[in-house]
């Protein structure tokens, strides 16, 4: 059986599932039950030195044959004080001293803040900090959260004092909001940071009620713009932890969509060496951890990969430039008439979003590929309904068969 540990910044994981800081770590007994499920470790829901007030509602939802694709929320950081939070974690780490606790942190761009935080929850016993500077509502109006992230050298100093008073790592999680967030992540290597997690949510306007005429989620009327998250921000995740595992030498804690092992695997497979969630722990529980673990081990021996650090970045380098890809590559569509339904999607797909290569007089025939007219783009394979009924195969191929 392949190894789920991993050895994180310096701390040990039973496993690279990790909560992220967000609803389901908004309490001491909600960490506690998430460890009981089978969560490695946690981050708590961001701490400052004064608690938030939250809007109501704070959540609306992208949803497609009533599947949510994306979640925004307007959330702020903790409503709990931090006497109350360096209460529950002291509890959480004497009942479970051998889980990792990272405490979210966060405060305006002022050393003595961020030293008061720091002191106070190391006292109380977390095995690490996360400075949160991804936050993309209500606080950056406050000078914190992702107005912090954006900036390289303000990142670099809150790092730089953050390490000057720590002796647990100190990760740093970074916004997508940025126009490259590797020069926040280089920022914060060279002040010192030990890991850095990514990414924090999207900013977003998730709709507008067209009845009501209302923005969502809408708080007696009026909204904000909130944060994105979710399966539909996988893509832009994975983005960034390939985009800092190539430009920093920090290890990585992937976050964005993951809800399935699968995604896990992909966030490993880029150079991440642990994962975090969160969306997907607030619509289906804590309990999705254990399929998780489940269906990365046995994928993981599957493909001879005897640990999570052998598995990590093994797809990296094969992430390029577009200049140095292959353009003598060449590749066209292939219908599969037994499996054709003749349903045409193709057809149309391909006279109006492509290269007028797929032909097809009526419903009563097959739609056929004229090689000669096929660039090879493959949006023939997106729009078909039928599993492996259009594959793309390689020109010379499709020319002698
Ligand atoms: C309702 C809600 C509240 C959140 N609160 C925090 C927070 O307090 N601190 C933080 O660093 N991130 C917070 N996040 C962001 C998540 O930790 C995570 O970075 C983001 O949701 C992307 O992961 P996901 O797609 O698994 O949800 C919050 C997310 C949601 C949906």
């Amino acid at each position: 059986m392949a190894d789920l540990g991993i050895e994180f910044a310096g701390l040990n994981c039973m496993s690279p599932f990790i909560l992220a800081s967000a609803p389901p770590t908004a309490t001491g007994e909600m960490i506690q039950r998430a460890f009981e499920a089978g969560w490695s470790g946690a981050v708590t829901k961001t701490i400052a030195l004064e608690p938030a007030i939250d809007a109501r509602p704070r959540l609306a939802r992208l949803a497609m044959a009533n599947r949510t694709i994306g979640l925004e929320n307007i959330e702020l950081i903790s409503q709990r004080n931090l006497d109350t939070w360096v209460k529950d974690i002291e509890e959480i780490k004497r009942q479970y001293p051998d889980h990792v606790l990272f405490a979210s942190l966060m405060a305006a761009v002022a050393m003595e803040e961020w030293h008061s935080l720091i002191k106070q929850v190391e006292e109380a016993g977390v095995d690490g900090l996360e400075l949160n500077f991804g936050c993309p509502h209500g606080m950056p109006e406050k000078g914190m959260g992702s107005v912090q992230g954006q900036d390289p050298t303000i990142a670099g100093d809150i790092t730089r004092w953050a390490k000057e008073i720590a002796t647990v790592p100190v990760m740093v999680k970074l916004t997508p909001n940025v126009t490259d967030i590797v020069q926040i992540g280089e920022a914060c290597e060279e002040a010192g940071a030990d890991a850095i997690s990514a990414i924090n949510t999207v900013s977003a306007l998730i709709g507008i009620d067209l009845d009501r005429l209302e923005p969502l989620p809408s708080v007696g009327g009026i909204s904000a713009l909130g944060g994105y998250s979710g399966p539909g921000v996988k893509p832009i995740g994975l983005r960034c932890v390939a985009q800092l595992a190539k430009g920093t030498d920090l290890p990585l804690s992937g976050i964005g969509g993951i809800a399935r092992w699968q995604d896990a695997a992909e966030y490993i497979l880029v150079g991440a060496s642990t994962v975090q969630v969160c969306t997907a722990v607030m619509l289906q529980g804590y309990g999705i951890v254990e399929k998780m673990k489940k269906g990365l081990s046995a994928y993981m021996d599957e493909k001879g990969f005897q640990s999570v650090g052998e598995m990590r970045g093994e797809v990296l380098p094969k992430i390029t430039s577009h200049e140095e890809l292959d353009f003598a590559h060449k590749v066209v569509a292939a219908i599969d008439e037994a499996l054709c339904s003749r349903c045409g999607l193709c057809h149309t797909a391909c006279m109006d979003g492509g290269w007028q290569a797929i032909e097809m007089e009526s419903r009563e025939v097959y739609p056929r590929v004229v090689i000669e007219r096929c660039d090879g783009c493959s949006l023939c394979t997106l729009v078909c309904p039928v599993e492996g009924c259009i594959t793309m195969v390689p020109l010379q191929t499709r020319q002698h068969s």
